[in-house]
């Protein structure tokens, strides 16, 4: 049986999450959910954004769905972001993050990519340090991440049928980190897949001007997370960017966006990033894919209807609900 520790967090959270629940419970009937702290919010409770009775939850139960936290834009001491707070301890090393064209919403047709970003190393390995009047980050890669990334991507391409696989890099200006992550990953897939890859800029480029190109994205931590936010307006944008943070044995799904406190408590969140997240959940972490494509066809449906769109948190999760309902 399935089990789910529910972490709303903060603003936004508290509203899409338990909506994403609400659909989750209906494609897969049996489901256990528990529910945890973390955020902001916790932190000013507890005084730390992911306590510890948080992280045993996500691991006894195997798989999370965490909606999003408020972090300030100043130094607080003591605190740390939870979801990258979550990610290090739960060796969370693969941030899957799936861009599609959907009805309506997206600006054009024809895309359909997954970006594989690593998720522990690069610049959020945590290695920033004032040396006199000199800042310094220091950008880890390691063959061993590099390695686990690439069997990620490849086992993701073989599992959903991909062809292509393009590896982003900087290796021109980075030979020596850059470099070992482009060779590893290559050593890894082989001839498995089609492999090409691209520099990061030109990547950008691309992104913006012909993203139908792209299919299976793998590249570091940093660039992973610029070239998604990029990619996710192709999909419609935040509100509907889901994202899997995916270990060995362990899931954690949160959609791409925050907390969104400008719209905080007015029901007008789009629940979809966090319901498709959930998708990624049943599809990777428990392996249901019919319960997956079930909740993406319920997706799909809801935002390829004509007439009046359904708005707001509610009403668009209760049509979701509606279509997943009539495919039973
Ligand atoms: P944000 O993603 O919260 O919001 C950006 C814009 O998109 C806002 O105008 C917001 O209203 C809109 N938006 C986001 N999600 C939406 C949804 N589901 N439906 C409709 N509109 C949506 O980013 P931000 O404003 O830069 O950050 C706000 C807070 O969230 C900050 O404290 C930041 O640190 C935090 N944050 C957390 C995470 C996370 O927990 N993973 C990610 C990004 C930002
Ligand atoms: C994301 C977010 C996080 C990141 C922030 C909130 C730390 O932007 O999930 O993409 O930089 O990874
Ligand atoms: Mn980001």
């Amino acid at each position: 049986m399935p089990k789910l520790c529910v972490i709303s967090g903060d603003g936004i959270g508290r509203e899409v999450v338990p909506a994403a629940v609400r659909v989750l419970q209906a494609a897969i009937p049996d489901l256990e959910t528990i529910e945890a702290e973390a955020g902001w919010d916790c932190f000013q409770r507890q005084g730390v954004s992911v306590p510890e009775a948080t992280l045993a939850a996500i691991r006894e139960c195997g798989a999370a769905l965490f909606g999003a936290v408020s972090s300030p834009s100043y130094r607080v001491a003591g605190y740390r972001s939870a979801i990258l707070t979550m990610r290090q301890e739960l060796d969370l090393y693969a941030n899957i993050r799936p861009v599609q064209s959907w009805p309506h919403v997206s600006p054009r047709p024809g895309i359909d990519m997954i970006i594989v970003r690593e998720n522990t190393e690069g610049l959020y390995a945590g290695r920033e340090r004032l040396e006199g009047d000199t800042a310094v980050a220091e950008r880890i890669i390691t063959r061993q991440a590099s390695r686990r990334i690439a069997q990620k991507a490849l086992g993701l391409g073989r599992q959903l049928g991909r062809e292509r696989l393009t590896i982003v890099h900087k290796a021109n200006v980075l030979p020596v980190t850059d470099g070992l992550f482009r060779d590893t990953v290559r050593e890894v897939v082989g001839d498995a897949l089609v492999v090409d890859e691209l520099l990061v800029d030109v990547a950008a480029l691309k992104m913006v001007g012909e993203p139908e190109r792209f299919d299976v994205v793998v590249t570091t931590n940093l660039f992973g997370d610029i070239l998604s936010d990029a990619a996710a307006h192709w999909g419609g944008g935040l509100g509907l960017a889901p994202s899997l943070n995916w270990g060995d044995g362990i899931a954690l799904a949160e959609p791409v966006h925050g907390s969104a406190p400008d719209i905080a408590g007015q029901g007008i969140a789009n629940p979809i990033a966090a319901i498709l997240s959930g998708a990624l959940l049943a599809r990777f972490a428990w392996g249901d894919e019919q319960g997956a494509a079930r909740m993406e066809t319920a997706v799909y449906q809801t935002l390829a209807q004509t007439g009046d769109q359904p708005v707001g948190t509610q009403a668009i999760t209760e049509a979701v609900l509606q279509r997943l309902e009539a495919s039973n």
